[in-house]
């Protein structure tokens, strides 16, 4: 019996090449994918106190984040419902949020509270009017947002990582942004998405994560209906990258990523250590790539700055390479169709996470 998640060993087909740099396409993945999907914004600790905010650029839409008066996190479209000019920039506190036009005031929690003038003119009645709020809901202190008001749950959709992810990082919430590291990747989104799914290249390209992390011998990618799931055995002590301590009961003794489809994971290095990675498509052949680090405290033990620096200057920017090289190789148009090989054990050597990625892909964009 096939276990859940693998895939018939064979040699599947690629994407056409053409949707890699094909426009109308482009414009379709917005309707049909990034304006559906389930996107990290950030963490509740970039807003402890009430009235804190930032504006996150959630597939192209301002969208302005806002811990209210009454402690509840709420998304809103960064759009004043008088005549359209935008309310927030950046990130600060405030009271009232007063758009910069007209001065129409709104409270924290999106309710219009005033409005110049307002008694002179016949029929309006302030209490009758708010913000247009987006879908958002935290999970584990992760800020999520789904521009689509028919979603789903986050918890729903996410099904068995949520309790994967509380069980390996059950503080999660109370922890801190330490760091980020980021590159403008000039490649189409799912460049990105299938070649962090793939890791029949890890080998090749990823020297110091597959002799001193993860074990390609035992490393298993599998799909879930909220994406793919990424686990690994650590590497024995004498051989590890990093001073981790892989400890099976404080459940530390793996390496695993949760990829949520379409743009984000959250990651738990060996150790315990969490980062969360978004992919933020800019156009067609840019993306932006995002690695935030999540630890118990602001100030880092030299065991996570080390495991910090090594990622960036390893992993990080090996993929930024390769997905350069595969985005100018498929535009040369000197390829129509590639080929995904699957074996059959779906090994780490194996690219049925490729094709679990292009059935994701497909079922969205029915
Ligand atoms: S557009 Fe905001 S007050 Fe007029
Ligand atoms: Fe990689």
């Amino acid at each position: 019996m096939e276990e859940h998640g693998t895939v018939k060993g064979g040699i599947y087909e690629t994407l056409p090449t053409t949707h890699y740099f094909d426009s109308a396409i482009f414009e379709r993945e917005k309707t049909r994918i990034f304006h559906r999907c389930w996107q990290l914004a950030g963490h509740v600790s970039d807003i402890p106190n009430q009235g804190d905010f930032f504006v996150a650029d959630i597939s192209g839409k301002s969208i302005v984040v806002l811990r209210g008066k009454d402690d509840i996190v709420r998304g809103f479209y960064n759009v004043c419902i008088h005549r359209g000019h935008e309310l927030l920039t950046g990130k600060g506190c405030v009271n009232h949020i007063i758009c910069p036009y007209h001065a129409w005031m709104y409270d924290t929690t999106g309710q219009l509270q005033n409005v110049p003038n307002g008694d002179a003119f016949p029929g309006l009645d302030v209490t009758g009017h708010s913000l247009n709020q987006v879908n958002l809901n935290t999970f584990m202190g992760l800020i999520l947002i789904n521009l689509d008001k028919n979603t789903i749950p986050f918890e729903e959709f996410a099904g068995d990582a949520a309790n994967e992810i509380r069980e390996r990082v059950p503080n999660l919430e109370s922890y801190v942004h330490v760091e980020r590291t980021e590159r403008n990747s000039p490649a189409n989104w799912k460049i990105e998405a299938e070649n962090f799914n793939d890791c029949y290249h890890c080998p090749v390209i990823h020297r110091t994560l597959t002799s001193g992390v993860v074990d390609p011998t035992k490393y298993r990618t599998r799909k879930r209906p909220y994406g793919i799931l990424h686990e690994s055995p650590v590497r024995p002590d004498e051989q590890k990258s990093f001073d981790y301590m892989a400890d099976a009961n404080r459940k530390t003794d793996k390496f695993i990523t949760w990829w949520f489809w379409p743009f984000f994971v959250v990651q738990v290095y060996p150790g315990g250590y969490v980062n969360t990675c978004r992919w933020k498509p800019i156009s067609l052949n840019e993306t932006k790539v995002e690695v935030d680090w999540w630890m118990p405290s602001k100030t880092l033990s030299p065991v996570e700055a080390e495991l910090i620096k090594q990622q960036r200057e390893t992993t990080f920017h090996e993929d930024g390479e390769v997905v350069k090289s595969v985005q100018r190789g498929l535009e040369s148009g000197g390829l129509k169709k590639g080929m995904v090989m699957v074996d059959e054990a779906c090994s780490s050597l194996s690219e049925h996470p490729i094709v679990a990625f292009h059935e994701h892909y497909f079922a969205a964009m029915e």
